[in-house]
């Protein structure tokens, strides 16, 4: 029967990092630069605020965009921190982790023969969706702009079938994010076309120097913003996201959202709330950690010599060049540095083709890991130069 099944379903590849992964996981002693998700425990009053939801029966449906008073709290979190203001009654939803948010929003959007713009490299998650909707996704190459779209990218690469444009920042997989100044200039390339900006803002929270802007704030009518709690509060395996979108588009997203998953989970939903009232900071914290990380790794890539290095400006990861010495794809790199030195780091092209010759490192691990992962790379690295 598989022939039968869905052909784009059937085009569909495991991603890159999971077929990587199954290659080197049973390598003894091996060091994970691959994480990618938070090394810190959920928040205990956070945890408390789920065990304390259990005792008290919140273990129903709740309203499919999310109880009301959470999404007041997602309403004023984001417009307290990034200044763009939604109505909680009906411009936000709450969905089961950004990923499931991802996938409510692309397939709101595209219709077959649509075209969807994305930077490449990019996070692996959506041009699967983009392709299960019959749509294309066209890569804009941010290699030679350390990593960021501009005006003048996006302007270059716009058709008359574009119909969205993803604007992943901070992004995984090279931890840049757009300034003010350049997500103005954007949205006035974008401003009046019949075309969607996609912000998935996962990892906002997570900036380091000054504060994180979001496109919403200078083209709201165009915009759906997606965010979460995996990130900002170290709650992956909670599964809560959020839409942000003015109402005429929030009510249509809602739909699709309520056929997909009727409700995010209830537990999760009262864990959130605490997360966005009383822990509303409670990243600073562990933004401060990876800020000591990630001076601590930019130092070493460069001793190592490590050419070009973009120092990230969010979130934490480094995706940097592999060495003009080595004749070797990413892949082949990343697993021959699993086999030699027991170092395990994602070969960039798991984030599209433009991640050829790149590899990710995660600093989302000790810096007695990090310390001990880049010696290792250091000796793999001379061991071929
Ligand atoms: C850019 C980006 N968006 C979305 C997600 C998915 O987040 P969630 O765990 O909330 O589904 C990730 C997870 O790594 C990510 O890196």
């Amino acid at each position: 029967m598989e022939q039968y099944l869905n052909p784009n379903v059937r085009d569909i590849k495991i991603s890159g990092i999971r077929k990587f992964f199954n290659m080197v996981a049973d390598i003894e002693g091996m060091i994970s630069l691959t994480i990618g998700q938070p090394d810190f425990p959920t928040p205990m009053h956070v945890k408390e605020a789920a065990k304390n939801a259990i005792d008290e029966n919140f273990t129903s449906y709740t309203h499919n965009a999310g109880f009301l008073q959470l999404r007041e709290a997602a309403a004023s979190y984001v417009g307290t921190k990034y200044n763009v203001h939604y109505h909680p009654e009906n411009e936000v939803i709450v969905t089961s982790g950004a990923s499931q948010g991802i996938d409510v929003v692309l397939r709101s959007i595209l219709e077959p023969g649509d075209e969807c713009l994305l930077p490449g490299p990019v996070y692996p998650g959506y041009e699967p969706i983009i392709h299960l909707c019959g749509a294309k996704a066209v890569y804009i190459d941010t290699t030679q702009n350390d990593f960021k779209v501009s005006a003048e990218s996006i302007q270059a690469h716009i058709s008359d079938s574009t119909k969205c444009i993803i604007l992943p920042y901070p992004s995984n997989p090279t931890g840049v994010s757009l300034t003010k100044d350049e997500l103005k200039e954007i949205a006035a390339v974008l401003k009046g076309r019949k075309i969607f900006v996609v912000a998935d803002e996962i990892y906002s929270e997570l900036t380091f120097e000054g504060t994180h802007h979001s496109i919403a704030e200078f083209l709201k009518e165009q915009t759906i913003m997606i965010n979460g709690l995996s990130k900002s509060h170290s709650m992956t395996g909670w599964r809560i996201g959020m839409i942000f979108a003015p109402e005429c588009i929030s009510k249509h997203l809602l739909k699709v959202h309520q056929y997909n998953v009727s409700c995010a989970s209830s537990v999760s939903q009262k864990a959130a709330y605490e997360a966005l009232t009383n822990g509303i900071n409670d990243a600073v914290v562990m933004k401060e950690e990876y800020k000591i990380r990630r001076d601590y790794v930019y130092k070493r890539l460069i001793e190592i010599g490590f050419k070009d290095v973009v120092k990230p400006d969010g979130a934490f990861y480094y995706f940097v060049k592999i060495p003009a010495a080595f004749d070797m794809t990413s892949f082949e790199f990343a697993l021959a540095l699993a086999h030699q030195e027991k170092v395990a780091v994602v070969p960039g092209d798991a984030f599209s083709r433009y991640g050829e010759g790149y590899i990710r490192l995660s600093y989302a691990c000790s810096l007695e890991e990090l310390e001990e992962g880049l010696s290792r790379i250091e000796s793999f690295i001379s061991s071929h130069i």
